[in-house]
């Protein structure tokens, strides 16, 4: 049976509390037992992998895949049955996979979420999902043409959090008035100087030009895999080969604040400044300007993310924005809401009343997501329409800020055509996509 036949089966038997149902061995799931569990790869099973092992221990890890061969002790503990691969472009092929779980560094996430996609798999992607605009958007597409079948999420389990809904339902419900304007911060520097110099050589279990994989060239140097357990992507994605600093980090986590409240697709124009360009390590300090168009609720908006110590003004004197590490602020015509991960403030303006504002009715409040990577195990076994982070929502998310970056690198106002995918700039466009390596296609 075909993973996508297989995955009908699953629906059906999840959805009608069949799952006790005794299946011919071996016929439908690949492993010699009867299951309504999903067939999962664990790509990149240690660091911020581990975080995923006790919602995985539910379901069949059928493959984990690492290019350091010594993670797989510990991670074979959890999962015995699981086949192991130091590359994911061969783990990718095993016929009974139906979903992909993936914890690999940043510069490997479209190539594996397109792959995957192209073969039929469920996908949860880590943020972010992609670097460029080029590979956001092909994530995005690739998605989009098989949503009906597909589920995908990508990894800002932050968005669980109820705070998220509450802030969009103030938004929506207008306790700001009219939205003019939204601001997201981050304020984590992380100061490079530039790649690494060469430096021994990595042990014969540590597979580095897998690790490498479809970003150029660089001399070896194990201070890029010296940090702690789920936080050694600090060790690399500074660095423009393997990541986008704060943008796809914490700045997928915090936009998400704001992405979720305003209801957007492409901006219209972009704008950035920071400090000067370094050719090997992305902008600690950067403040990026997106103008989205209006929508059937709100105006035109600018957008705008500022990082590395960088802040938008403070609504008030006796508020520092600086307090709030990673943040959100919505401007509106009746006032301010300022809104961190897990609280808001909602600061009405000088002689603003309230009297405007609608909470809605406690039935009307956007149901909890629960737990975000259940959430899209649901998903893989039901409704695949049913994440809250979709590769649509936070493609377009990434893009934008990609996008963000190109603005940057170029130094000048560009304006952007979302349906085409380009800017009325040539330097720009070029900076609109990343080469990949031979052996490395994108749309494998
Ligand atoms: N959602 C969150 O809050 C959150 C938190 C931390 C990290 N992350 C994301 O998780 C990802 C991993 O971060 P990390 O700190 O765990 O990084 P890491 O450098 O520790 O790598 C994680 C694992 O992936 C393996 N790996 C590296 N390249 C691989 C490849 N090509 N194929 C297979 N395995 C590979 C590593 O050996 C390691 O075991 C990043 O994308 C990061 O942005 C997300």
């Amino acid at each position: 049976m075909n993973p996508l036949n297989r995955r009908q089966f699953l629906k059906s038997t999840t959805a009608s509390g069949a799952g006790l149902l005794i299946l011919p061995t071996g016929t439908l799931f690949g492993q010699n037992r009867p299951s309504s569990k999903l067939n999962i790869a664990l790509i990149g099973v240690w660091g911020r992998g581990l975080q995923h092992y006790n919602v995985l221990k539910n379901e069949n890890v059928v493959a984990l895949c690492d290019v350091n061969e010594l993670r797989f002790e510990d991670a074979l503990k959890v999962f015995p049955g699981a086949k192991t691969y130091i590359d994911w472009r061969k783990c990718i092929e095993q016929k009974d996979i139906d979903a992909v779980l993936c914890c690999t560094p940043d510069h490997h996430h479209a190539h594996i979420a397109i792959w995957a996609m192209n073969r039929n798999k469920h996908v949860y992607m880590e943020k972010p999902i992609a670097l460029t605009v080029e590979e956001s958007r092909l994530v995005r597409e690739k998605y989009l043409a098989k949503k009906s079948k597909l589920a995908t999420q990508a990894g800002t389990q932050r968005h669980a959090i109820p705070n998220f809904a509450r802030v969009r339902e103030m938004v929506q419900d207008g306790a700001i008035g009219d939205l003019q304007g939204a601001f997201a911060w981050g304020n984590r520097q992380l100061p490079k100087p530039g790649y690494l110099p060469a430096q021994g050589s990595p042990p014969d279990t540590f597979h580095f030009d897998l690790w490498l994989g479809p970003s150029p060239e660089h001399p070896y140097n194990p201070e890029y895999f010296s940090g702690k357990q789920g936080a050694n992507c600090l060790q690399w994605n500074m660095y423009w080969d393997f990541g986008t600093g704060q943008v796809g980090d914490m700045g997928n986590h915090t936009m998400d604040l704001v992405w979720n409240a305003i209801d957007a697709k492409w901006p219209t124009a972009v704008e950035a400044s920071g400090e000067a360009f370094n050719r090997d390590v992305t902008p600690v300090r950067l403040i990026t300007h997106f103008d989205h168009p209006s929508n059937n609720w709100r105006p035109e908006i600018r957008v705008s993310w500022f990082q590395g110590g960088a802040l938008p003004n403070s609504p008030a004197r006796w508020i520092d924005l600086d307090v709030i590490g990673h943040g959100a602020m919505f401007k509106g015509t009746k006032g301010v809401l300022l809104a961190d991960f897990s609280t808001r403030t909602l600061i009405p303006a000088a002689g603003a009343d309230l009297t405007y504002y609608k909470p809605r009715p406690v039935e009307k409040l956007i149901p909890p997501v629960g737990g975000f990577q259940e959430e899209w195990i649901n998903a893989c076994k039901g409704d695949p329409t049913k994440t809250s982070c979709n590769f649509d929502y936070n493609g377009l998310m990434t893009e934008q800020m990609a996008l963000g970056l190109v603005a940057y690198r170029v130094g000048k106002k560009l304006k952007y055509d979302g349906v085409k995918g380009l800017t009325d700039d040539a330097e720009a466009n070029k900076l609109l996509r990343r080469e990949h390596r031979l052996g490395w296609t994108l749309d494998g």
